[in-house]
């Protein structure tokens, strides 16, 4: 069997392992030390600081940097119920990837889960390398157990800000396939303005593997089971066991100094979760929203979506001792109450004294938002003007859950128009183009908008279901032109667009029977996903994908083990929305 580009050379698998280790040191994680191995499956060793090497050195000049991950099942209690985890070198959350925008990246993935497994780099633009954007049934197949895939790409010379990254096959990532990436640079407005950095992680967290519950969801009956509530309600998204900041539920404590200005990088590596986050008696000051700097809002509270990212400047100036660092669950979003949740997830902040456990500190008495939405347009001014130039094209699409009987039994699918997603695990839609060109035909479970030239696309979304949806567009940073509720109406609605240095992200929130309008620009080659990034959802198949420029695409150098791993999947075509793939 191929293993591909990595056994023939032995010295970046030795880089690879000395970074870990050098990590890990970084990290303060004691590998191995204090947790005991459970039987003979090792123990997930979980971070118990978050705050960024200062020493790390931020340039222009640029780098190429390695990473070697295996990911595999463990054992691990993030909140006290010991499960079997996914992670990535035992870490979780996992491994920090920490660059300069200009470096070169290369992170070779070996699986060793049961199952297939692939690996995304959210918000990353991978321009000209659309085959490293680690998306199952659409830039690449599932990587088999036993082989490795390597990750090889440069971070955007113009990129910068706060990232992360998820395994991207069905509800995988639930489990815990995540972890941060930072990337730097002497360009980004907020640089220099600020003394120290941390990560601030928080996460929805299951007692169950998440395959048997996106079972249970998909395959919904709507029939009266008592023990399985979710059964019971067509549609409701399983709910949390709980939740936990840098994958802890209690006992995640940040030591700072005193009268420092610290950025706190705020990321959601939820699942369903809306969180919103604050810390007693401290101002937050917002100054980047998913990689755009922007004039920083002053707020004591910051809700945050699923995949979402904010910094926020938090300034240790009060009265020495701890306080009460809060990520509360937004539960109202859910359509399922979990009675067993904790819907306050706290942390701790000390400075100047010795931490205290349960800090008596007070939250913030103001009202919360309470409605499942973003902050709002102008709290996330961008610092840099980038007016978004004319559409030249408009795509209208609709998003709903429908209950159908296709199958021969009663499920609840999400839909883009009337497509409903299912990965093509065996031949994703990138190979389809990459063979093809612009005369391929996708099936009927591929929603496929395709440029063949550069266009300024204006996507139009209306959502037809009471929730609000977290949003996310592959590959591209857009223009939050506007939100809104009801259906937007062409040739009314347009008055409430703004155009004047409107927000720029790559996650947002869609409201509950409402609607949005981004612009994006239709110049980066390749497959580029547009999804609803509640995990559920996208299984369930809110997803759709816009292809652009074909005839670029098909001039692609893609590493041939690309398109092996996609031979070697058993059976010839698999389409799929769990994922049990190379068995
Ligand atoms: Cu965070 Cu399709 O990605």
């Amino acid at each position: 069997m191929d293993i591909g580009p990595v056994a023939s050379l032995p010295c970046l698998v030795l880089a690879g392992l000395a970074f870990v280790v050098v990590l890990a040191l970084a990290l303060g994680v004691g590998l191995g030390l204090g947790l005991k191995h459970h039987s003979s499956r090792t123990y997930v060793t979980t971070n118990s600081s978050f705050i960024l090497d200062p020493s790390f050195q931020i340039s222009n000049a640029t780098t190429t940097r390695y990473y070697e991950w295996t990911v595999s099942e463990a054992s691990g209690a993030p909140d006290g119920y010991e499960r079997t985890m996914l992670v990535v070198n035992n870490q979780f959350p996992g491994p920090l990837i920490e660059v300069n925008s200009g470096d070169q990246v290369v992170i070779n993935v070996f699986n060793s889960l049961p199952n297939g497994t692939t690996i995304h780099w959210h918000g990353q633009w991978q321009n000209g390398t659309n085959y490293m954007d680690g998306t199952s049934g659409v830039t690449q197949c599932p990587i088999p157990p036993g082989m490795n895939y390597t990750y090889r790409f440069t971070i955007d010379p113009n990129q910068y800000g706060t990232y992360w990254w998820h395994a991207h096959a069905s509800t995988q990532y639930t489990d815990g396939i995540y972890g941060p990436l930072v990337i730097h640079s002497p360009a980004e407005p907020v640089y220099g303005s600020y003394d120290r950095e941390a990560l601030v992680i928080m996460s929805d967290w299951y007692h169950d593997m998440s395959s048997g519950l996106l079972t249970q969801y998909l395959s919904n009956a709507g029939i009266d089971d008592q023990n399985s509530p979710i059964y019971d309600n067509p549609g409701a998204e399983p709910p949390p066991d709980s939740g936990l900041i840098n994958g802890q539920m209690i006992g995640s404590s940040f030591d700072f100094k005193p009268n420092l200005r610290y950025r706190l990088r705020l990321i959601n590596m939820a699942t369903l979760t809306e969180f919103v986050f604050s810390v007693d008696n401290h101002m937050l000051e917002v100054v980047e929203s998913d990689g755009t700097s922007v004039v920083g809002a002053a707020v004591h509270r910051a809700p945050i979506n699923v995949a979402q990212r904010y910094s926020v400047i938090l300034t240790t100036n009060q009265t020495l001792g701890s306080y009460n660092v809060r990520a509360e669950m937004q539960d109202i979003c859910y359509k399922l109450d979990n009675p067993n949740l904790d819907t306050m997830v706290l942390g701790t902040l000390t400075y100047g004294a010795t931490a205290v456990a349960t800090p008596s500190t007070q939250n913030w008495n103001d009202a919360y938002p309470g409605d499942c939405i973003d902050l709002n347009a102008t709290q996330l001014v961008p610092v840099i003007e980038s007016p978004p130039p004319n559409s030249t094209m408009t795509v209208s699409v609709s998003m709903s859950f429908q209950q159908t009987f296709a199958s021969g039994g009663q499920a609840t699918l999400g839909y883009m128009n009337n497509t409903s997603w299912e990965a093509d695990s065996a031949d994703p839609t990138l190979m389809q183009m990459y063979k093809a060109g612009a005369q391929t035909s996708f099936s009927q479970s591929q929603l496929v908008v395709v440029n063949d030239d550069i266009q300024v696309i204006d996507l139009i979304m209306d959502n037809y279901d009471d929730s609000s949806h977290p949003f996310h567009l592959h590959g591209h940073t857009f223009w939050l032109l506007g939100i809104g509720d009801g259906s937007f109406v062409p040739g009314q609605s347009e008055v409430y667009l703004n155009y004047n240095n409107p927000p720029r992200r790559d996650t947002l929130t869609v409201p509950g029977y409402g609607w949005i309008a981004i612009r994006f620009i239709g110049d980066n080659p390749g497959l580029w996903a547009f999804h609803c990034h509640i995990g559920w959802h996208m299984a369930a198949g809110l997803l759709m994908q816009f292809a652009s420029l074909p005839s670029r695409i098909q001039q692609f150098s893609i590493p041939d083990y690309l398109g092996q791993q996609c031979s070697s999947q058993s059976g010839g075509t698999i389409l799929n929305r769990g994922i049990s793939i190379g068995r």
